[in-house]
This record gives structure tokens, C-alpha cells and sequence, in this order.
């Protein structure tokens, strides 16, 4: 299990250990004149903002040419920070390179598949790969920490930021050479190389390390080894970096944590999180809603699964929005309630640090027109009064802070080697993707007010009553084993369509397919049957299948057959399937049927792994729980997903925040709409 080296939290200064939750938000004052300043920490103090993420961008301003430092207004700006009382996570200010830097040095500039120069003039133009730019942004971080080793308004380092972002790929000779040192690395000799990579495919043999590339912009499709390995080590080349920056931070402050911010969000894929999270002191994530009918979900998702990053432990909601981004195609303003929700959903799944994507909305530059906390129209404004009202909601909740998540009886396997080879060229169909599918099962669980943990590959699955692996792509030997060894030891496990295909060098398992998984499921399929974009085809449990479809044989005479095509090429067959396994299950749902199909699916595996619902029958779906703590006392936090109000007849317990009244027997919770309320209760009533 992923989680954090130390999980040290921010620091202190004053000793004062009683439990509260961070709040604030990446702070800019560069960007603006002193006078400002005054007015800025006066309303921070007003709206209950205690920790600020400071100087993320600032390295030309630090550094105005090689030989000089100005760090004049960073004392100047800490020093006024600590008098009000607020904490610094301070950047290392590293994220963008000056232009000074990018014009003696135009080498460090990333490079795309096709050759092209990734220019400056926005952010992030650099190579992770490059050591003329590790050498400059080293000297950087280590003139921060030396300056700022002493200063009582530093908690916590900020590496960075979001690295990958804008980065992730590069393809430059730097890259090149880096590459070849990982293979080395993973492979140990050429053979072995060959032979994972199939080179005896299209006379792709390498006869030294030397002739070997990232996989640049080609004639026909680059070998799906080099690819996926080009994305592992992508990965490994950022997290490279991270613990370079960290390394001379630890040397030089052992006593400050060091985070720096994910984005676990979307289909931001590049960046494997779960192993990058034993990197970090503790775990950072920044999320911004995404538009669309499973925006609460996909909100959701990206909490619970960094809060299992985290090993369950507490994490930092570094980034968020208050209202709208800049850099969707159209940019919604967030509903009355939105702000509030959207944090506190975070909060349930783990987050003890509630901070926004920016302090004082910019007047100039790319995001003028991305939300803050205190926007254009300044403090009198609807964004700063509920900016205000969450302050004094996350001081009310303070007992909760601190408290692990309670783990769930049903967890959701998430994998990204899965993501990224299932989704890679040359396959089946291009339409696949992996995120949207794991997401669709979580809406099933939530539609049906059931807890569920999403958890990275190499969590401990035992726990568990009930796996879902959704296309579980890439199945190395030693994971079908394991899944193996959960159903036998009485886990019900669900995978689907394109699942057990490749073991990890992408290579098909042969025989039939879900190659290891055979025996387990009872099934064995000879060939993928996709769909074109406007083909559908009918279960006879009224589900519609779109995507896919396989060919099943069944191959145990006591698998169970739990919906059959009705139309199509498979008309007849099964679709889905499931097979007892001692007082364990194995499963499998071999097409798409979106959020809405899975539910009643999910439903009966659900009822037959004997796992049901924590909330009243009329709160399923309207409100997601999540519970956090351990020991004696839990906290359980409802949110309402709609905008009505919902009655939570037989929920009881002492509310911490939310509507006062109610949580008794006789007087039952009703949440506004758009609300959450927190109860605090005794463990597993
Ligand atoms: C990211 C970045 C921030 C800002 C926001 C805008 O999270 O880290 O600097 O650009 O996006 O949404
Ligand atoms: C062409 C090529 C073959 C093979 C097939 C695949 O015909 O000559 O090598 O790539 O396409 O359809």
C-alpha cells in the first residue's frame, strides 16, 4: 500500500497540538502592490485562513539574473504572515524557469514527439530530465531553505508545482539518454530488452543500448513496449526530480515536511500517484470540478482515491476553485452551496487541509478570469462571504480533523499501468477509456449509497468483501495470484471486458483470454467483439451494452450466467457472468453499461457478497456518507448530492456542523440542499 514516507503534517510553531483543519490558499502577492498586502492578511485573519502557499512562481522575481537576489519582499511578505498567523507552505519557487535561464540555456526546454522546441512565455517549460536545469533549480531550492530554514511562519515545503502538468512527455536527447539509463536499470542487458520489448517484430532488434529512443513521432505505431515504458519511466523521471528537490530540502530543514501537490483528477494520467506517494512527507492533491453529469462523482473519486494513496491517512487539498476555472471550453460559476459542498466532500474523504487555487483573484496575466477567494469584485461579494462561512464550518468540525478514513467493506482496484496500456494504439477500439469505466462503477456505488474505497494496485485487498477491478488490463502473473488467492480465501472479485489481457511488458497471455483469470471466472473467450460508435446491443436484464462484447464460452460446469445478450452477434450468450468460489465469488461483466446498467448489476453482487448500504432507503443516491475515524468515535460526513432537501430518518448522532436540531430518533436529519452535515457518533453503531 502506497502512502506517505513520514506523515508528518505541518508544523506548529507553537506546540500547539489541538486538532484543526488548514485553510487557505496559493498566495500571489508579487502580483501586487504593498498596500495590498495589508488588506490581504487582515481578510485571510477575517475568512480563518491559516496556511498560505506561497512563492510557487516567483523564481524570476527571486532570482532577477543569475548572479542576483532579491529576496527583500519574500522576508518582508513571511514576516507579515507570522505576525497575523498564518503558516507558509513556501514553494521552492522552481515551477517556472526566468526567462534569463531559458535564453542562456535553451537546452533545458522540452522537446515534443515530434520535434518541435515547447517555447517559454507560459509555465513549466522544462526538461525533468535536463541537469543543466536541475543544477539552476537545485541552487534555487537550496538559497530558499538556507534563507528560510529558521523563519517560525515556515510549516511545510511546496516542491514545485504540480509537476507533469504541462510536462509530463518530453522527447528531447536528454530524454533520450535518461530513457536508455532506465532501461539499463529495468532490463540489466540488451537481450533481455529485445525480448521484452518483441523487437523480433518489424526488425525492431537493438544491437546497442545507443540505437534505443523514446518513441518519437514514427511511420506507423511505435512499439507498445517502448511506449508503456517511455510512461513508466515519464513517471519515474518526474519523481526523479521530486526526490532531488526533497533531498536537499531533508539535508537542510530535516525537521519541515515536504509535499508537493498531485492531480488526481480527470484524465490527468501521466504521473503514477500511488507510487509517487512514498516520496512526500504527506500527500497533496489539487482537483477542479469538472463539467458534466458525474462531476459530484468524478469529485468524489479523485478524494476517496487519494485518500487510499495516502494509506487512509489525512492529506492536503492543496488546490481547488471557489467558483469558476479559466481553462475549460466554458467556464461555470459555481452554484449557491457549490464551495462549501465541494470542499467538505473532500474533507470526508480525508482531506485536513481545505486551500483554493488563489487568494486574490489576478488582475493580469493567463488567469484573470479563474476564481479566488477574494475576487475582482473584492471582499463585498458573495465568493469572500461563504470563503468566510467555510472558515467557520472547518473550525466547527476542528474534533474531526486528524481522524484516518474508516476503511469500506467494497473497494474499487485502480490501476494506472492499466490506464495507460489499455487506452494505447493499435488495439481493439480506440474508444476505451479505462478512467470512465472505473468512474461508472462508483457512480453505481454511490447510486446505491454504498461505501467503497478506490485503491491503487498493490493495496491489501484482504480487508475486502467485495473487489471491483474494472479492465484490469495488465495482469503480471504475480497479481493473478494474488486475485487468485482473495477469491479463494472467500473475496468476491468483479473485473470486465479487456481485463487479464498483457502481462506487464505487454504481451498477450495466451491460450484464450482473461488469460490467468480463466479458471477463476469459468470462462474462456477466443476473440474480442468491439462495437462501432452507433452500435448497441440488449441484455435480458434490460441493460443496454454499448463499446464491447466478447464471446464467452463458459468452461465451469457452476458458473452462473447472470445476464444474456439478447441481440447482436452474441445474441444468446452470456454477457455476464459469475462463479462461486468456496464461500468466495469471481465475476465478470463483459461490455460497457455505463453508470446506469451497472447499478443493478452492482446491486446483486453487492446483496450475494452480503454487503449493504449504511444510509435509510430514501437517502441512496440523494447523499454520499463518508466516514472517517477510528477507535471509539467516527465522524460521519452527509453530503447531499441534489438540490432539494433530504431527510435522513434513523441517522443519528451529535451534529458537529450542518443544521442544528434533528439526528435523534423522533426528530430525523434533514440536509439542505447542496449541504453537508457531520455527525460525530460512537464507532460501528
Ligand atoms: C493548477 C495550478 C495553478 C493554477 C490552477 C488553475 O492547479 O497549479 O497554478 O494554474 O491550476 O486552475
Ligand atoms: C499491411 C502490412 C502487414 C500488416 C497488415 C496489417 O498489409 O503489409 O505487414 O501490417 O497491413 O493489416
Amino acid at each position: 500500500m502506497s502512502r506517505a514516507r513520514s506523515h508528518r503534517w505541518l508544523r506548529r510553531p507553537n506546540g500547539d497540538t489541538t486538532p484543526r483543519f488548514a485553510y487557505g490558499a496559493d498566495y500571489n502577492p508579487d502580483q501586487w502592490p504593498r498596500e495590498v498586502w495589508h488588506e490581504d492578511i487582515r481578510l485571510m485573519r477575517e475568512a480563518g485562513v491559516n496556511v498560505v502557499s506561497l512563492a510557487i512562481f516567483s523564481w524570476a522575481r527571486i532570482q532577477p539574473t543569475e548572479d542576483t537576489w532579491d529576496f527583500g519582499w519574500l522576508d518582508e511578505i513571511m514576516d507579515l504572515l507570522h505576525e497575523g498567523g498564518i503558516g507558509v507552505d513556501l514553494a521552492t519557487a522552481t515551477a517556472s524557469p526566468p526567462p534569463w535561464l531559458t535564453t542562456a540555456h535553451p537546452e533545458i526546454l522540452p522537446v515534443t514527439a515530434s520535434g518541435e522546441t515547447v517555447w517559454p512565455g507560459a509555465r513549466q517549460h522544462w526538461r525533468p530530465t535536463s541537469p543543466v536545469f536541475r543544477e539552476h533549480a537545485l541552487r534555487l531550492v537550496t538559497t530558499m531553505a538556507e534563507r528560510y530554514a529558521g523563519h517560525p511562519a515556515l510549516v511545510a515545503w511546496h516542491i514545485s508545482n504540480e509537476l507533469g502538468c504541462h510536462n509530463i512527455y518530453d522527447y528531447s536527447d536528454d530524454a533520450a539518454r535518461a530513457f536508455r539509463d532506465w532501461l539499463r536499470a529495468r532490463y540489466g542487458d540488451l537481450d533481455a530488452l529485445n525480448s521484452a520489448w518483441g523487437t523480433a517484430f518489424w526488425s525492431q532488434r537493438y544491437s546497442d543500448f545507443e540505437q534505443v529512443l523514446p518513441p518519437r513521432l514514427a511511420a506507423s505505431h511505435p512499439n507498445p513496449t517502448q511506449q508503456l515504458d517511455f510512461k513508466r519511466f515519464s513517471s519515474d523521471a518526474l519523481k526523479q526530480y521530486l526526490v532531488a528537490e526533497r533531498e536537499v530540502l531533508t539535508r537542510i530543514t530535516p525537521d519541515v515536511p515536504v509535499t508537493t501537490n498531485f492531480m488526481v483528477m480527470g484524465e490527468t494520467k501521466g504521473m503514477n500517484y500511488a507510487d509517487w506517494a512514498a516520496e512526500v512527507d504527506f500527500v497533496s492533491n489539487d482537483h477542479y470540478v469538472l463539467p458534466g453529469p458525474q462531476s459530484l462523482d468524478e469529485l468524489s473519486f479523485s478524494a476517496n482515491l487519494t485518500g487510499n494513496i495516502a494509506g487512509g491517512r489525512p492529506w492536503f487539498l492543496m488546490e481547488h476553485s471557489t467558483s469558476a476555472v479559466n481553462w475549460q471550453p466554458i467556464n461555470r460559476a459555481k452554484l449557491r452551496g457549490e464551495l462549501a459542498r465541494d470542499s467538505l466532500l473532500h474533507v470526508a474523504h480525508g482531506a485536513d487541509a481545505v486551500c483554493f487555487f488563489q487568494w486574490r483573484q489576478s488582475a493580469a496575466g493567463a488567469e484573470k478570469y479563474h476564481s479566488a477567494m477574494v475576487p475582482h469584485a473584492g471582499a463585498d461579494s458573495a465568493v469572500f462571504r461563504a470563503v468566510s462561512a467555510l472558515g467557520a464550518t472547518l473550525r466547527d468540525l476542528a474534533p474531526a480533523a486528524g481522524a484516518p478514513r474508516r476503511p469500506a467493506r467494497a473497494a474499487l482496484l485502480f490501476d494506472w499501468e492499466s490506464w495507460w496500456a489499455s487506452e494505447q494504439d493499435s488495439h481493439p477500439t480506440s474508444r476505451l477509456r479505462y478512467r470512465q469505466e472505473a468512474l461508472d462503477w462508483y457512480s453505481a456505488f454511490l447510486a446505491l449509497g454504498v461505501r467503497a474505497d478506490i485503491v491503487p494496485r498493490g493495496a491489501a485487498l484482504e480487508g475486502y468483501d467485495l473487489v471491483v477491478a474494472p479492465v484490469l488490463h495488465v495482469l503480471p502473473a504475480e497479481l493473478a495470484k494474488e486475485l487468485t488467492a482473495y477469491v479463494e480465501g472467500g473475496g468476491h472479485l468483479v473485473t470486465t471486458y479487456f481485463s487479464g489481457i498483457v502481462d506487464e511488458n505487454d504481451h498477450a497471455w495466451l491460450g484464450g483470454y482473461p488469460g490467468p483469470l480463466r479458471d477463476l471466472l469459468g470462462i474462456r473467450i477466443e476473440e474480442f467483439a468491439p462495437l462501432l460508435d452507433d452500435e448497441t446491443v440488449t441484455l435480458d436484464n434490460g441493460a443496454t451494452g454499448t463499446l464491447w462484447t466478447d464471446e464467452i464460452t463458459l468452461t465451469a460446469p457452476d458458473v452462473e450466467v447472470l445476464a444474456t445478450y439478447t441481440s447482436g452477434a452474441q445474441a444468446g450468450r452470456p454477457a455476464i457472468t459469475r462463479r462461486p468460489a468456496g464461500p468466495g465469488s469471481a465475476a465478470y461483466v463483459s461490455t460497457r453499461l455505463g453508470a446506469q446498467g451497472l447499478t443493478p448489476v452492482l446491486a446483486r453482487l453487492l446483496a450475494a457478497a452480503g454487503i449493504g448500504s449504511e444510509l435509510p432507503e430514501e437517502a441512496r443516491g440523494h447523499v454520499e456518507l463518508a466516514v472517517r475515524g477510528d477507535g471509539d468515535t467516527e465522524f460521519w460526513f452527509l453530503v447531499n448530492r441534489t438540490d432539494e432537501p433530504v431527510r435522513l430518518p434513523g441517522v443519528t448522532g451529535d451534529v458537529l456542523s450542518g443544521p442544528t436540531g434533528g439526528g435523534t430518533a423522533d426528530d430525523p436529519l434533514v440536509l439542505h440542499p447542496r449541504g453537508v452535515t457531520v455527525l460525530r457518533r460512537p464507532a460501528g453503531r
